[in-house]
Protein backbone atom coordinates (compact mmCIF):
# COMPACT_ATOMS: atom_id res chain seq x y z
CA UNK A 1 0.00 0.00 0.00
CA UNK A 2 1.29 3.71 -0.72
CA UNK A 3 0.96 6.69 1.11
CA UNK A 4 -0.89 7.85 -2.01
CA UNK A 5 -3.47 5.33 -1.91
CA UNK A 6 -4.45 6.25 1.79
CA UNK A 7 -3.65 10.03 2.02
CA UNK A 8 -5.07 13.15 0.69
CA UNK A 9 -1.92 14.42 -1.61
CA UNK A 10 0.05 17.62 -0.31
CA UNK A 11 -0.49 19.27 -4.11
CA UNK A 12 -3.33 18.54 -6.19
CA UNK A 13 -2.75 15.64 -8.93
CA UNK A 14 -2.81 16.48 -12.60
CA UNK A 15 -6.30 14.84 -14.24
CA UNK A 16 -4.74 12.89 -16.57
CA UNK A 17 -2.75 11.07 -13.92
CA UNK A 18 -5.69 10.54 -12.00
CA UNK A 19 -7.37 8.89 -14.94
CA UNK A 20 -4.31 6.67 -15.65
CA UNK A 21 -4.88 5.44 -12.02
CA UNK A 22 -8.10 4.54 -12.31
CA UNK A 23 -7.57 2.59 -15.65
CA UNK A 24 -5.20 0.52 -13.35
CA UNK A 25 -7.16 -0.02 -11.05
CA UNK A 26 -10.26 -0.82 -13.34
CA UNK A 27 -8.31 -3.04 -15.37
CA UNK A 28 -8.87 -6.06 -12.60
CA UNK A 29 -12.49 -5.60 -12.80
CA UNK A 30 -14.79 -7.90 -15.16
CA UNK A 31 -15.60 -6.16 -18.31
CA UNK A 32 -18.34 -4.43 -18.71
CA UNK A 33 -18.65 -4.60 -22.56
CA UNK A 34 -19.31 -7.02 -24.83
CA UNK A 35 -21.45 -9.40 -22.80
CA UNK A 36 -19.08 -11.83 -21.24
CA UNK A 37 -20.05 -10.26 -17.91
CA UNK A 38 -23.51 -12.36 -17.50
CA UNK A 39 -24.80 -9.95 -14.73
CA UNK A 40 -24.15 -6.60 -13.48
CA UNK A 41 -23.75 -4.68 -17.11
CA UNK A 42 -25.71 -4.07 -19.49
CA UNK A 43 -24.30 -3.36 -23.09
CA UNK A 44 -25.88 -2.08 -25.48
CA UNK A 45 -23.37 -1.85 -27.47
CA UNK A 46 -23.76 1.47 -29.36
CA UNK A 47 -21.04 4.30 -28.85
CA UNK A 48 -23.21 6.63 -30.22
CA UNK A 49 -25.92 6.00 -27.67
CA UNK A 50 -22.88 5.75 -25.11
CA UNK A 51 -21.50 9.43 -25.97
CA UNK A 52 -25.35 10.65 -25.80
CA UNK A 53 -25.61 9.30 -21.70
CA UNK A 54 -22.16 10.23 -20.85
CA UNK A 55 -22.62 14.23 -22.45
CA UNK A 56 -25.61 14.28 -20.59
CA UNK A 57 -24.74 12.75 -17.97
CA UNK A 58 -21.56 15.52 -17.50
CA UNK A 59 -24.22 18.01 -18.71
CA UNK A 60 -26.05 17.36 -15.13
CA UNK A 61 -23.09 16.65 -13.71
CA UNK A 62 -23.61 19.83 -10.81
CA UNK A 63 -26.45 20.09 -10.85
CA UNK A 64 -28.46 19.03 -7.20
CA UNK A 65 -32.19 16.70 -7.36
CA UNK A 66 -32.77 18.49 -3.93
CA UNK A 67 -34.62 21.04 -4.87
CA UNK A 68 -36.67 20.87 -7.95
CA UNK A 69 -37.40 24.15 -7.37
CA UNK A 70 -34.08 25.64 -7.60
CA UNK A 71 -33.19 23.55 -10.77
CA UNK A 72 -36.27 23.21 -12.74
CA UNK A 73 -34.53 20.94 -15.68
CA UNK A 74 -34.78 17.91 -13.18
CA UNK A 75 -38.58 17.87 -13.49
CA UNK A 76 -38.77 18.31 -17.17
CA UNK A 77 -36.29 15.31 -17.48
CA UNK A 78 -38.33 13.49 -14.69
CA UNK A 79 -41.71 14.37 -16.31
CA UNK A 80 -40.25 13.21 -19.18
CA UNK A 81 -38.67 9.89 -18.12
CA UNK A 82 -41.38 8.92 -16.04
CA UNK A 83 -43.84 9.38 -18.81
CA UNK A 84 -41.81 7.21 -21.91
CA UNK A 85 -42.04 4.14 -18.96
CA UNK A 86 -45.10 4.84 -18.06
CA UNK A 87 -46.24 4.89 -21.18
CA UNK A 88 -45.32 1.86 -22.32
CA UNK A 89 -46.46 0.25 -18.93
CA UNK A 90 -50.13 0.46 -19.12
CA UNK A 91 -50.34 3.58 -17.69
CA UNK A 92 -50.50 7.37 -19.43
CA UNK A 93 -49.31 11.23 -18.96
CA UNK A 94 -50.91 11.88 -15.80
CA UNK A 95 -49.54 8.54 -14.15
CA UNK A 96 -47.73 9.74 -10.94
CA UNK A 97 -44.13 8.43 -10.97
CA UNK A 98 -40.49 8.58 -8.93
CA UNK A 99 -36.99 8.43 -10.40
CA UNK A 100 -34.70 7.03 -7.87
CA UNK A 101 -31.50 5.36 -7.85
CA UNK A 102 -32.06 1.76 -8.71
CA UNK A 103 -34.49 -1.44 -8.30
CA UNK A 104 -33.47 -1.64 -4.35
CA UNK A 105 -34.91 2.26 -3.96
CA UNK A 106 -37.96 1.72 -6.20
CA UNK A 107 -38.70 -1.13 -4.16
CA UNK A 108 -38.07 0.70 -0.90
CA UNK A 109 -40.60 3.44 -1.46
CA UNK A 110 -43.09 0.83 -2.99
CA UNK A 111 -43.03 -1.15 0.41
CA UNK A 112 -42.95 2.93 2.35
CA UNK A 113 -46.26 3.92 0.49
CA UNK A 114 -47.65 0.87 1.18
CA UNK A 115 -46.78 0.97 4.69
CA UNK A 116 -48.01 4.41 5.33
CA UNK A 117 -50.55 4.40 3.62
CA UNK A 118 -52.23 1.86 5.93
CA UNK A 119 -50.80 3.71 9.13
CA UNK A 120 -53.71 1.55 11.39
CA UNK A 121 -51.60 -1.84 10.89
CA UNK A 122 -49.42 -1.60 13.83
CA UNK A 123 -47.75 -4.68 12.51
CA UNK A 124 -46.98 -4.24 8.59
CA UNK A 125 -46.96 -7.41 6.38
CA UNK A 126 -45.84 -7.90 3.28
CA UNK A 127 -46.56 -11.12 1.06
CA UNK A 128 -44.28 -11.76 -1.79
CA UNK A 129 -43.37 -15.20 -3.82
CA UNK A 130 -39.85 -16.92 -2.24
CA UNK A 131 -38.17 -15.81 -5.98
CA UNK A 132 -38.82 -12.17 -5.09
CA UNK A 133 -35.69 -9.55 -4.74
CA UNK A 134 -33.59 -9.22 -1.65
CA UNK A 135 -34.54 -5.63 -2.17
CA UNK A 136 -38.12 -6.87 -0.48
CA UNK A 137 -36.38 -8.71 2.59
CA UNK A 138 -34.09 -5.43 2.80
CA UNK A 139 -37.20 -2.81 2.76
CA UNK A 140 -38.46 -4.95 5.24
CA UNK A 141 -35.37 -4.67 7.40
CA UNK A 142 -35.17 -0.72 6.98
CA UNK A 143 -38.67 -0.18 7.44
CA UNK A 144 -39.93 -3.08 10.36
CA UNK A 145 -42.38 -4.94 7.62
CA UNK A 146 -42.30 -8.36 8.21
CA UNK A 147 -41.77 -10.09 5.04
CA UNK A 148 -44.07 -13.62 4.41
CA UNK A 149 -42.10 -15.56 2.03
CA UNK A 150 -44.41 -18.01 -0.01
CA UNK A 151 -42.77 -20.88 -1.48
CA UNK A 152 -43.41 -20.97 -5.64
CA UNK A 153 -44.04 -23.81 -7.80
CA UNK A 154 -40.52 -25.67 -8.08
CA UNK A 155 -41.37 -26.69 -11.23
CA UNK A 156 -42.18 -23.82 -13.07
CA UNK A 157 -40.47 -21.28 -10.47
CA UNK A 158 -43.92 -18.74 -10.73
CA UNK A 159 -45.46 -17.80 -7.78
CA UNK A 160 -48.69 -19.68 -7.21
CA UNK A 161 -51.79 -17.14 -6.38
CA UNK A 162 -53.78 -18.97 -4.22
CA UNK A 163 -50.90 -19.55 -1.91
CA UNK A 164 -50.21 -15.70 -1.95
CA UNK A 165 -53.82 -15.02 -1.27
CA UNK A 166 -53.94 -17.13 1.50
CA UNK A 167 -50.66 -15.78 3.37
CA UNK A 168 -52.64 -12.38 3.36
CA UNK A 169 -53.88 -11.56 6.79
CA UNK A 170 -55.31 -7.89 8.47
CA UNK A 171 -52.10 -6.71 8.70
CA UNK A 172 -50.77 -7.55 5.38
CA UNK A 173 -50.23 -4.13 3.65
CA UNK A 174 -48.88 -5.36 0.21
CA UNK A 175 -48.72 -8.31 -2.00
CA UNK A 176 -45.62 -8.71 -4.71
CA UNK A 177 -45.44 -10.12 -7.86
CA UNK A 178 -42.40 -10.47 -10.12
CA UNK A 179 -42.09 -9.56 -13.95
CA UNK A 180 -39.92 -11.43 -14.13
CA UNK A 181 -37.84 -13.10 -11.00
CA UNK A 182 -34.02 -12.01 -11.30
CA UNK A 183 -33.03 -15.69 -10.34
CA UNK A 184 -35.24 -17.77 -12.69
CA UNK A 185 -36.32 -15.05 -15.23
CA UNK A 186 -40.31 -16.63 -15.06
CA UNK A 187 -43.05 -14.38 -15.08
CA UNK A 188 -45.52 -14.49 -11.77
CA UNK A 189 -49.37 -15.07 -13.01
CA UNK A 190 -49.35 -11.21 -12.12
CA UNK A 191 -53.00 -10.74 -13.34
CA UNK A 192 -54.46 -13.24 -10.68
CA UNK A 193 -52.46 -12.67 -7.60
CA UNK A 194 -53.57 -8.46 -8.51
CA UNK A 195 -57.18 -9.95 -8.63
CA UNK A 196 -56.66 -11.57 -5.68
CA UNK A 197 -55.23 -9.09 -3.63
CA UNK A 198 -57.85 -6.41 -5.29
CA UNK A 199 -60.28 -8.72 -3.68
CA UNK A 200 -59.37 -7.99 -0.14
CA UNK A 201 -58.53 -4.27 -0.98
CA UNK A 202 -54.30 -4.95 -0.88
CA UNK A 203 -52.19 -3.33 -3.20
CA UNK A 204 -50.31 -5.19 -5.68
CA UNK A 205 -46.84 -3.76 -6.51
CA UNK A 206 -45.32 -5.56 -9.88
CA UNK A 207 -41.65 -5.58 -9.51
CA UNK A 208 -40.58 -5.31 -13.40
CA UNK A 209 -37.17 -4.15 -12.71
CA UNK A 210 -35.16 -6.17 -14.52
CA UNK A 211 -38.04 -6.77 -16.95
CA UNK A 212 -39.98 -3.52 -17.13
CA UNK A 213 -38.06 -2.32 -20.15
CA UNK A 214 -37.25 -5.51 -21.84
CA UNK A 215 -40.86 -7.44 -22.05
CA UNK A 216 -42.56 -4.97 -23.92
CA UNK A 217 -39.79 -5.28 -26.88
CA UNK A 218 -40.13 -9.18 -26.44
CA UNK A 219 -43.47 -8.79 -27.02
CA UNK A 220 -43.12 -7.44 -30.07
CA UNK A 221 -40.67 -9.74 -31.14
CA UNK A 222 -43.20 -12.18 -31.17
CA UNK A 223 -42.27 -13.98 -27.15
CA UNK A 224 -45.27 -14.58 -25.58
CA UNK A 225 -45.29 -12.30 -22.50
CA UNK A 226 -47.84 -12.65 -19.79
CA UNK A 227 -49.35 -9.54 -18.84
CA UNK A 228 -47.73 -7.86 -15.98
CA UNK A 229 -47.83 -3.76 -15.94
CA UNK A 230 -50.39 -0.88 -14.93
CA UNK A 231 -53.22 -2.11 -17.22
CA UNK A 232 -53.58 -5.00 -15.32
CA UNK A 233 -56.23 -4.76 -12.95
CA UNK A 234 -55.41 -4.42 -9.30
CA UNK A 235 -51.80 -3.62 -9.78
CA UNK A 236 -51.31 -0.47 -7.97
CA UNK A 237 -47.39 0.05 -7.95
CA UNK A 238 -44.75 -1.30 -10.55
CA UNK A 239 -40.77 -0.27 -10.39
CA UNK A 240 -39.11 -0.38 -13.82
CA UNK A 241 -35.06 -0.01 -14.03
CA UNK A 242 -33.38 1.95 -16.59
CA UNK A 243 -29.95 0.95 -15.68
CA UNK A 244 -30.65 -2.83 -16.82
CA UNK A 245 -32.18 -3.16 -20.73
CA UNK A 246 -33.13 0.35 -20.74
CA UNK A 247 -29.29 1.03 -21.14
CA UNK A 248 -28.81 3.56 -19.01
CA UNK A 249 -25.75 4.37 -17.04
CA UNK A 250 -25.97 2.65 -12.97
CA UNK A 251 -28.41 5.07 -10.94
CA UNK A 252 -31.84 5.06 -12.86
CA UNK A 253 -35.34 3.56 -11.77
CA UNK A 254 -38.69 4.50 -12.38
CA UNK A 255 -41.63 4.18 -10.07
CA UNK A 256 -44.98 4.16 -10.93
CA UNK A 257 -47.87 4.41 -9.42
CA UNK A 258 -51.90 3.86 -10.08
CA UNK A 259 -53.32 6.53 -7.72
CA UNK A 260 -50.90 9.80 -6.58
CA UNK A 261 -52.45 8.87 -2.62
CA UNK A 262 -49.79 6.18 -3.44
CA UNK A 263 -47.04 8.26 -4.12
CA UNK A 264 -47.79 10.88 -1.91
CA UNK A 265 -47.54 8.06 0.79
CA UNK A 266 -44.14 7.16 -0.93
CA UNK A 267 -42.81 11.03 -0.50
CA UNK A 268 -41.09 12.65 2.97
CA UNK A 269 -41.26 16.07 4.27
CA UNK A 270 -39.29 18.16 7.15
CA UNK A 271 -39.74 21.24 8.56
CA UNK A 272 -39.14 20.91 12.03
CA UNK A 273 -35.62 21.93 12.00
CA UNK A 274 -34.29 25.47 11.70
CA UNK A 275 -32.73 24.49 8.04
CA UNK A 276 -34.49 24.78 4.58
CA UNK A 277 -37.62 22.59 4.77
CA UNK A 278 -36.57 19.40 3.17
CA UNK A 279 -39.31 17.80 0.69
CA UNK A 280 -38.02 14.22 -0.55
CA UNK A 281 -39.50 12.30 -3.19
CA UNK A 282 -36.65 9.73 -2.43
CA UNK A 283 -34.14 8.80 -0.39
CA UNK A 284 -31.61 10.06 -1.02
CA UNK A 285 -31.38 13.91 -0.55
CA UNK A 286 -28.93 15.99 -2.10
CA UNK A 287 -28.25 13.60 -5.68
CA UNK A 288 -26.78 14.30 -8.43
CA UNK A 289 -28.66 14.95 -11.82
CA UNK A 290 -26.61 12.89 -13.76
CA UNK A 291 -28.05 9.36 -13.51
CA UNK A 292 -31.32 11.40 -14.35
CA UNK A 293 -29.89 13.48 -17.31
CA UNK A 294 -27.89 9.84 -18.17
CA UNK A 295 -31.08 8.34 -18.43
CA UNK A 296 -33.16 10.93 -20.61
CA UNK A 297 -30.56 11.04 -23.13
CA UNK A 298 -30.37 6.96 -23.33
CA UNK A 299 -33.73 6.48 -24.36
CA UNK A 300 -33.80 9.31 -26.66
CA UNK A 301 -30.58 8.10 -28.75
CA UNK A 302 -32.25 4.70 -28.63
CA UNK A 303 -35.65 5.39 -29.11
CA UNK A 304 -38.07 2.45 -29.27
CA UNK A 305 -36.49 1.29 -32.84
CA UNK A 306 -33.18 1.04 -31.09
CA UNK A 307 -35.09 -1.03 -27.70
CA UNK A 308 -36.82 -3.30 -30.30
CA UNK A 309 -33.70 -4.17 -31.88
CA UNK A 310 -31.48 -4.83 -28.86
CA UNK A 311 -34.54 -6.99 -27.64
CA UNK A 312 -35.03 -8.96 -30.68
CA UNK A 313 -31.76 -9.65 -30.47
CA UNK A 314 -31.67 -10.28 -26.49
CA UNK A 315 -34.75 -13.15 -27.52
CA UNK A 316 -32.71 -14.91 -30.02
CA UNK A 317 -29.63 -15.43 -28.17
CA UNK A 318 -31.58 -16.54 -25.06
CA UNK A 319 -33.38 -18.58 -27.33
CA UNK A 320 -29.61 -20.50 -28.32
CA UNK A 321 -28.34 -20.70 -25.30
CA UNK A 322 -31.18 -22.41 -23.85
CA UNK A 323 -31.11 -25.20 -26.64
CA UNK A 324 -27.48 -25.42 -26.30
CA UNK A 325 -27.69 -25.55 -22.66
CA UNK A 326 -30.42 -28.70 -22.90
CA UNK A 327 -27.96 -30.52 -25.22
CA UNK A 328 -25.08 -30.33 -22.69
CA UNK A 329 -25.00 -33.87 -20.65
CA UNK A 330 -25.25 -32.52 -16.66
CA UNK A 331 -26.83 -29.58 -17.31
CA UNK A 332 -30.51 -28.09 -17.74
CA UNK A 333 -32.25 -24.77 -17.45
CA UNK A 334 -34.51 -24.56 -14.56
CA UNK A 335 -38.28 -23.82 -15.52
CA UNK A 336 -39.32 -21.62 -18.75
CA UNK A 337 -37.88 -18.48 -19.26
CA UNK A 338 -40.63 -15.47 -20.06
CA UNK A 339 -37.36 -12.80 -20.63
CA UNK A 340 -33.67 -13.17 -21.70
CA UNK A 341 -32.56 -14.52 -18.43
CA UNK A 342 -31.72 -17.75 -17.72
CA UNK A 343 -30.79 -20.58 -14.52
CA UNK A 344 -28.74 -23.14 -15.42
CA UNK A 345 -28.19 -26.20 -13.11
CA UNK A 346 -27.62 -29.49 -12.85
CA UNK A 347 -28.92 -32.45 -13.55
CA UNK A 348 -28.32 -36.39 -14.60
CA UNK A 349 -26.44 -39.26 -12.30
CA UNK A 350 -23.29 -37.47 -12.95
CA UNK A 351 -23.65 -33.61 -12.17
CA UNK A 352 -21.10 -31.59 -12.23
CA UNK A 353 -20.09 -29.20 -9.51
CA UNK A 354 -21.67 -26.11 -10.11
CA UNK A 355 -19.08 -23.63 -8.27
CA UNK A 356 -16.46 -25.19 -9.97
CA UNK A 357 -18.43 -24.84 -13.02
CA UNK A 358 -18.58 -20.85 -11.98
CA UNK A 359 -14.58 -20.93 -11.47
CA UNK A 360 -13.67 -22.67 -14.87
CA UNK A 361 -16.18 -20.57 -17.01
CA UNK A 362 -14.63 -17.24 -15.52
CA UNK A 363 -11.25 -18.79 -16.10
CA UNK A 364 -12.34 -19.55 -19.93
CA UNK A 365 -13.42 -15.88 -20.16
CA UNK A 366 -17.20 -15.72 -18.73
CA UNK A 367 -18.61 -14.64 -16.08
CA UNK A 368 -21.57 -16.82 -14.82
CA UNK A 369 -23.35 -15.25 -11.26
CA UNK A 370 -23.79 -18.01 -8.33
CA UNK A 371 -27.05 -18.37 -7.16
CA UNK A 372 -27.66 -20.63 -3.81
CA UNK A 373 -29.79 -22.97 -3.43
CA UNK A 374 -33.41 -21.62 -0.94
CA UNK A 375 -36.50 -22.45 -0.03
CA UNK A 376 -36.60 -25.74 -1.73
CA UNK A 377 -35.25 -24.38 -4.78
CA UNK A 378 -31.82 -25.59 -6.38
CA UNK A 379 -28.59 -23.82 -6.75
CA UNK A 380 -27.71 -22.23 -10.36
CA UNK A 381 -25.86 -19.95 -12.34
CA UNK A 382 -26.97 -16.74 -13.39
CA UNK A 383 -26.77 -15.32 -17.27
CA UNK A 384 -28.55 -12.32 -18.37
CA UNK A 385 -28.61 -11.87 -22.03
CA UNK A 386 -28.93 -8.55 -23.59
CA UNK A 387 -28.60 -7.28 -27.01
CA UNK A 388 -24.73 -8.16 -27.42
CA UNK A 389 -24.85 -11.27 -26.00
CA UNK A 390 -25.56 -12.92 -29.42
CA UNK A 391 -22.04 -12.77 -30.53
CA UNK A 392 -21.22 -14.66 -27.64
CA UNK A 393 -23.63 -17.55 -27.65
CA UNK A 394 -21.30 -20.04 -29.74
CA UNK A 395 -18.30 -19.11 -27.30
CA UNK A 396 -20.40 -19.62 -23.95
CA UNK A 397 -21.77 -22.80 -24.95
CA UNK A 398 -18.28 -24.20 -26.14
CA UNK A 399 -16.93 -22.95 -22.57
CA UNK A 400 -19.47 -24.64 -20.78
CA UNK A 401 -19.13 -28.07 -22.48
CA UNK A 402 -15.13 -27.38 -21.67
CA UNK A 403 -16.01 -26.55 -18.09
CA UNK A 404 -18.23 -29.38 -17.57
CA UNK A 405 -15.64 -31.86 -18.78
CA UNK A 406 -12.99 -30.46 -16.73
CA UNK A 407 -14.74 -30.57 -13.57
CA UNK A 408 -15.76 -33.96 -14.14
CA UNK A 409 -12.55 -34.65 -14.81
CA UNK A 410 -11.59 -33.58 -11.18
CA UNK A 411 -13.71 -35.83 -9.38
CA UNK A 412 -16.56 -34.63 -7.16
CA UNK A 413 -16.06 -32.31 -4.29
CA UNK A 414 -17.63 -33.20 -0.69
CA UNK A 415 -19.11 -30.47 1.17
CA UNK A 416 -16.27 -29.48 4.16
CA UNK A 417 -18.65 -30.92 6.83
CA UNK A 418 -16.21 -30.10 9.54
CA UNK A 419 -16.40 -26.28 8.69
CA UNK A 420 -19.58 -25.64 8.09
CA UNK A 421 -20.29 -27.27 11.94
CA UNK A 422 -17.38 -25.11 13.39
CA UNK A 423 -19.28 -22.12 11.61
CA UNK A 424 -22.72 -22.92 13.43
CA UNK A 425 -21.14 -22.98 16.57
CA UNK A 426 -18.75 -19.42 15.94
CA UNK A 427 -19.76 -16.52 17.83
CA UNK A 428 -19.25 -14.21 15.26
CA UNK A 429 -19.55 -11.13 17.54
CA UNK A 430 -16.37 -12.21 19.85
CA UNK A 431 -14.69 -12.10 16.21
CA UNK A 432 -12.60 -8.95 15.02
CA UNK A 433 -12.10 -8.10 11.47
CA UNK A 434 -8.63 -9.42 11.73
CA UNK A 435 -9.31 -13.11 13.32
CA UNK A 436 -12.36 -13.06 10.28
CA UNK A 437 -10.03 -12.23 7.64
CA UNK A 438 -7.49 -14.92 9.06
CA UNK A 439 -10.22 -17.78 8.82
CA UNK A 440 -10.82 -17.07 4.91
CA UNK A 441 -7.96 -19.47 3.69
CA UNK A 442 -9.81 -22.18 5.49
CA UNK A 443 -12.96 -21.59 3.55
CA UNK A 444 -10.56 -21.58 0.04
CA UNK A 445 -10.27 -17.82 0.00
CA UNK A 446 -7.12 -17.18 -0.78
CA UNK A 447 -7.26 -13.05 -1.54
CA UNK A 448 -3.48 -13.04 -2.12
CA UNK A 449 -1.92 -11.11 -5.02
CA UNK A 450 -2.01 -13.48 -7.46
CA UNK A 451 -4.32 -16.19 -6.41
CA UNK A 452 -6.96 -15.53 -8.84
CA UNK A 453 -10.52 -15.65 -8.38
CA UNK A 454 -11.31 -19.00 -7.17
CA UNK A 455 -14.57 -19.02 -5.44
CA UNK A 456 -16.03 -22.33 -5.90
CA UNK A 457 -15.01 -23.21 -1.88
CA UNK A 458 -16.80 -20.22 -0.13
CA UNK A 459 -19.53 -20.78 -2.87
CA UNK A 460 -19.92 -24.20 -1.54
CA UNK A 461 -19.36 -22.88 2.10
CA UNK A 462 -22.47 -20.73 1.71
CA UNK A 463 -24.36 -23.03 -0.16
CA UNK A 464 -24.56 -25.54 2.85
CA UNK A 465 -25.27 -22.92 5.73
CA UNK A 466 -28.64 -21.66 6.33
CA UNK A 467 -29.66 -18.01 5.10
CA UNK A 468 -29.25 -16.47 8.46
CA UNK A 469 -25.62 -17.80 9.08
CA UNK A 470 -25.03 -16.59 5.40
CA UNK A 471 -25.80 -13.47 5.92
CA UNK A 472 -23.91 -13.13 9.03
CA UNK A 473 -21.03 -14.61 6.94
CA UNK A 474 -21.79 -12.69 4.37
CA UNK A 475 -21.40 -9.44 5.95
CA UNK A 476 -18.71 -9.88 7.95
CA UNK A 477 -16.60 -10.69 4.86
CA UNK A 478 -17.70 -7.33 3.59
CA UNK A 479 -16.32 -5.85 6.60
CA UNK A 480 -13.15 -7.43 6.19
CA UNK A 481 -12.77 -6.56 2.67
CA UNK A 482 -13.33 -3.03 3.80
CA UNK A 483 -10.69 -3.38 6.16
CA UNK A 484 -6.87 -3.33 6.06
CA UNK A 485 -6.66 -6.93 6.59
CA UNK A 486 -7.63 -8.52 3.02
CA UNK A 487 -6.23 -7.32 -0.32
CA UNK A 488 -8.70 -6.94 -3.10
CA UNK A 489 -10.07 -9.97 -5.05
CA UNK A 490 -8.28 -11.41 -7.82
CA UNK A 491 -5.66 -8.18 -7.02
C1 LIG B 1 -36.28 -8.23 -10.28
C2 LIG B 1 -35.32 -7.30 -9.61
N1 LIG B 1 -35.74 -6.50 -8.61
C3 LIG B 1 -34.92 -5.66 -7.98
C4 LIG B 1 -33.59 -5.57 -8.31
C5 LIG B 1 -32.68 -4.64 -7.54
O1 LIG B 1 -32.16 -3.66 -8.40
P1 LIG B 1 -30.90 -2.77 -8.03
O2 LIG B 1 -29.70 -3.66 -8.05
O3 LIG B 1 -30.91 -1.75 -9.14
O4 LIG B 1 -31.11 -2.14 -6.71
C6 LIG B 1 -33.10 -6.40 -9.33
C7 LIG B 1 -31.68 -6.39 -9.68
O5 LIG B 1 -31.20 -7.21 -10.43
C8 LIG B 1 -33.99 -7.28 -10.00
O6 LIG B 1 -33.57 -8.09 -10.99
Amino acid sequence: MTDRQFGLPDSGRPAEELLAELRALTAADLPTRGGRTTAYTYDAGRPGVRAAAEGAYLAMLEVNGLDPTAFPSIVALERQVVGAVAARLGGDERTPGIFTSGGTESILLAVKAARDARPEVAEPEIVVPATAHAAFFKAGAYLKVKVVAVPVDPETFRAVPEAMAAACTDRTVLVVASAPSYAHGVVDPVAAIAAAAAGRGLPCHVDACVGGWLLPWLAEAGAQVPPFDLSVPGVTSLSCDLHKFGYAPKGASVLLFRDQALRLAAYFACAQWPGYPVVNSTVQSSKGAGPLAGAWATLQALGADGYRELGRAALDATRWLVAGVGAIDGLRVLGTPDATLVAIGTDGEDPPDLWELADESRGRGFFLQPQLSVAGLPASLHVTLTGVSGEGVDGLLAVLRDSVAAVRARGPVAPPAELLALLGQLDFTTLDDAAFAALLPAAGLDLSPGAGTRMAGVNRLLDGLPPQLRDRLATRFLSALYSPYLGAPGA
